[in-house]
């Protein structure tokens, strides 16, 4: 939102959870000349209908990575509270509202990573992937992202594990074609 800002395009956040709301309001607060519309909003990424199809020209999310980080304690909607199966079903409705509202040739892009159960990886990446290419966009880049500093991975110091540490993540960039 602050790029969207620096950058004068008019641009919509939205977060289930109203702290989110209140601490980007706060980052948001600073003046450029010509001030674009910049709108935060508390709201369910699974549920878009305020927005019409087809008239935004970039999308641009970090959802949860499903229950591995929760962002509230007791907020419904909030789908860090959803096992990876479920995680799953609330992303592909996230994948279709997203492509309801992008304009056709534009981008969405998502940044996302893998999680580990019982020491072993589950590709949460990857699935999540393929739930935005089902819901109709065409990959264009798989980006990984390298994860330094990391606050979990201190955790894990000291201790004998026969796994490797995640040590990335992916942005995935996906296209909403042009023609039909
Ligand atoms: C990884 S954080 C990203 C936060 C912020 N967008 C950023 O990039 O810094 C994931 C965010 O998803 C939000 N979230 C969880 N469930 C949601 C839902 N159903 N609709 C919209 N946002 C949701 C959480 O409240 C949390 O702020």
């Amino acid at each position: 939102m602050i790029e969207a800002k620096l950058l004068n395009r008019n641009a919509i956040g939205i977060d289930i959870n109203p702290y989110s709301i209140k601490l980007s309001s706060q980052n948001l607060n600073f003046e450029i000349c010509d001030g674009p519309e910049i709108l935060t909003k508390l709201g369910d990424a699974r549920n878009l209908s305020f927005i019409k199809d087809e008239s935004i020209d970039m999308i641009c999310t970090h959802p949860p990575y499903a229950d591995i980080i929760r962002y509230s304690k007791s907020i419904e909607e909030d789908i860090s509270h959803l096992k990876y199966s479920e995680f799953l079903r609330a992303m592909k409705d996230v994948a279709e509202e997203a492509f309801r509202v992008l304009k056709r040739g534009k981008i969405c892009a998502f940044m996302m990573g893998d999680v580990r159960e019982h020491s072993y990886v589950k590709p949460l990446g990857m699935d999540t992937m393929q739930l935005f290419i089902n819901a109709g966009f065409r990959l264009k880049e798989i980006v990984i992202k390298e994860q330094h500093n990391c606050r979990s991975a201190d955790y894990w110091k000291g201790k004998q594990v026969n796994f490797l540490m995640l040590a990335h993540e992916y942005i995935f960039i996906l296209e909403k074609s042009s023609v039909r």
